[in-house]
């Protein structure tokens, strides 16, 4: 089993990372807020719990994000791994992942941390785009659609994010950076963290994740598989 766990502030670049690990590495991608967003979506009681804390940039209570992530988690399709995105998102989230991979006989092989200056991730949360249909994501500046206003996949329109709105991207960025440091430092303190630049371009953090992968891994085979593929 391989558990990858990816960090970094909101507009780091997890959600446009974590998809192509997730094919380059053939594990699932389980990302905590796009399954907060199809709640909200469906109208779910989950769905309107979540979006009362989602609308203000707050972190959901882990009282309904973890059982979300472990309800997940137990899906035939992350029986041998997965690339966790948003999740832990604080110390007893980190505690309680490590918990549940060891009822498992797993754990959490390496912790990704995409870097990115502050004033960096305002910029591209404020030129954020995604698509109605599958959340792929855009940037008005530095990764536009093909045809304005359509995804280059899937073509369905593109829409911004409720979370992106200016003041909350303010809120989310002072509230959530503290928790965001602690879980750094949880597991740098436990020898699993790879910190990467993520102001270079998607290609590069790509490859350098890639090999920060490759080189941290607990398992053998799929240390391999990242040394292959890294790009
Ligand atoms: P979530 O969806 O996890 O949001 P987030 O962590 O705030 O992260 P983002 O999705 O905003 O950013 P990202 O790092 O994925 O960046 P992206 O790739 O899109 O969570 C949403 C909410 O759900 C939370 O606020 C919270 O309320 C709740 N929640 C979720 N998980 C939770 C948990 N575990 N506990 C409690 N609550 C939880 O990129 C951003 C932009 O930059 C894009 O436009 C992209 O095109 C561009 N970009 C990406 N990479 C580059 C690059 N290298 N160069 C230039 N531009 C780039």
């Amino acid at each position: 089993m391989t558990f990858l766990v990816l960090l970094g502030a909101p507009g780091a670049g997890k959600g446009t990372q974590a998809p192509i690990l997730a094919d380059r590495l053939g594990l699932p991608h389980v990302a905590t807020g796009d399954l907060f967003r199809a709640a909200v979506h469906e109208g779910s009681a989950i769905g309107i719990e979540a979006r009362r804390y989602m609308e203000r940039g707050h972190l959901v209570p882990d009282s309904i994000t973890v059982k979300m992530l472990l309800d997940r988690l137990a899906q035939p399709d992350a029986a041998s791994g997965a690339i966790l995105d948003g999740f832990p998102r604080n110390l007893a989230q980190a505690d309680i992942l490590a918990t549940a991979l060891a009822d498992r006989d797993s754990a959490v092989d390496v912790a990704l941390e995409i870097e990115v200056p502050e004033a960096e991730l305002v910029r591209r949360l404020s030129g954020r785009w995604i698509c109605r249909a599958n959340g792929h994501v855009y940037n008005e500046t530095s990764h536009p659609p093909r045809v304005a206003g359509r995804c280059d996949l899937d073509d369905s329109p593109l829409i911004q994010r409720e979370d992106d709105r200016s003041e909350t991207i303010a809120a989310r960025l002072a509230t959530q950076l503290s928790a965001l440091r602690e879980v750094v430092g949880y597991y740098r303190e436990r020898g699993l963290l790879r910190s990467i630049d993520g102001r270079r371009p998607v290609v590069e953090v790509t490859a350098a994740l890639l090999a920060a992968a490759g080189g941290g891994a607990g398992t053998g085979a799929w240390s391999a598989d990242a040394r292959g593929t890294g790009g």
